[in-house]
């Protein structure tokens, strides 16, 4: 039995808990929130008992772990938090900001036996194998474009004059870390590090940026990125090979993958999944890793290594676009 805590309360966090009923073995067993009304809904509502307010008393409590799902500015001191207090920790992405931070938890956590892991939907999701060998079919690939475009729920709110913590830059929020991430991972699962890349980002009235442009080189292909909070897209993703493309619809959770052969055939390679069978996966994985440590270390040090990477290439983007 993993009995892990909650800290935020917001709609991903409780897609969280409702993917993780489905794991046999994990129990949500304390909230964390800075009110404890609020914390206290939802711990009722998905049947947990124990609401803290004060995060120290929460970081010492009897729980092994803990999924992080606060604004991205606090995720570095809460994981460290909980780190030091012997909890496993899973956060949301971005895991850190900076390189720096990530190396650091990564080693504590190391030191300590305990895990610690980015929710990154695709890398702990296992029809990502399955996308990946679908690329194998549609021959010489020489470009791709990953798309995640998605008109803010907050728009309204930013467009009002008030500033949310999605467009507030003091959270470390904007649309790089937000969306833009979820098009780093399947560039840098599918076709490793690139030579050399250029990156450009565009500013709102907050000081956030609101959209983004990557081109990642390799020898043989280029791989264009575009992120927006401030538009949306109907197109998805595309990779191009000389015998077929593939289509992407949800780059975030890899779903809807199509191939589209140069013949005229289709094959679905993964439709559409529910977001919290997305969440189920990561819970999955996380009790795994927790419970058996040394039949999953090869897995778990594999997915580190991608979260490292594309944290990295985040942080160079972030500097050469003067993202805050
Ligand atoms: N995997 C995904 O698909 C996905 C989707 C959305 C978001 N996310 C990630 O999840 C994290 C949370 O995103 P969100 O949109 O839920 O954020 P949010 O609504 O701004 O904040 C989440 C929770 O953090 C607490 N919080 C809010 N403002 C705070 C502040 N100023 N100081 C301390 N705590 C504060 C609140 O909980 P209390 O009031 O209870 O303390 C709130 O419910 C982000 O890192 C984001 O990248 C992931």
């Amino acid at each position: 039995m993993v009995k892990y805590g909650v800290i935020g309360s917001g709609w991903i966090a409780e897609s969280f808990v409702k993917g993780a009923q489905t794991v046999e073995g994990m129990c949500f067993a304390a909230m964390y929130s800075r009110t404890y009304e609020k914390g206290k809904e939802f711990a009722e509502k998905l049947g947990c008992e124990k609401v803290y307010t004060d995060i120290n008393e929460f970081a010492k409590s009897d729980i092994d772990a803990v999924y992080i799902a606060s604004p991205n500015s606090l995720h570095y001191e809460q994981s460290k938090l909980m780190l030091e207090n012997g909890k496993h920790v899973l956060c949301e992405k971005p895991i850190t900001i900076t390189p720096d931070e990530f190396s650091e938890l990564f080693t504590l956590a190391k030191e300590k036996k305990l895990v610690y892991t980015e929710a990154i939907m695709m890398m702990h999701a296992p029809h990502t194998q399955k996308v990946k060998k679908a690329l194998e079919k549609i021959g010489k690939i020489t470009t791709a474009h990953f798309d995640f475009s998605q008109l803010s729920s907050k728009y309204k709110a930013l467009k009002n004059g008030e500033n949310p913590n999605i467009f507030n830059p003091e959270m470390k929020t904007g649309c790089l870390r937000d969306l833009g991430i979820y098009c780093y991972y399947p560039a840098l699962e599918f076709f490793g590090l690139p030579e050399k890349f250029s990156a450009s980002a565009g500013f709102i009235k907050t000081g956030a940026d609101g959209y983004g442009t990557a081109v990642l080189d390799y020898p043989d292909k280029q791989v264009t990125l575009t992120y927006s909070k401030v538009g949306q897209d109907y197109c998805g993703s595309q990779i191009f090979g000389d015998e077929g493309t593939i289509s992407i619809d949800s780059v975030s959770m890899l779903t809807g993958v199509k191939i589209h052969f140069a013949d005229g055939r289709k094959e679905l390679v993964q439709d559409e999944i529910e977001k919290h069978i997305m969440m189920a996966y990561e819970a999955k994985n996380f009790y795994d890793f927790i419970t058996d440590y040394e039949k999953n270390s090869k897995k778990y040090f594999a997915i580190n290594q991608r979260i490292s990477e594309v944290n990295q290439l985040l942080f160079e983007v972030k500097n050469i676009c003067n993202i805050i």
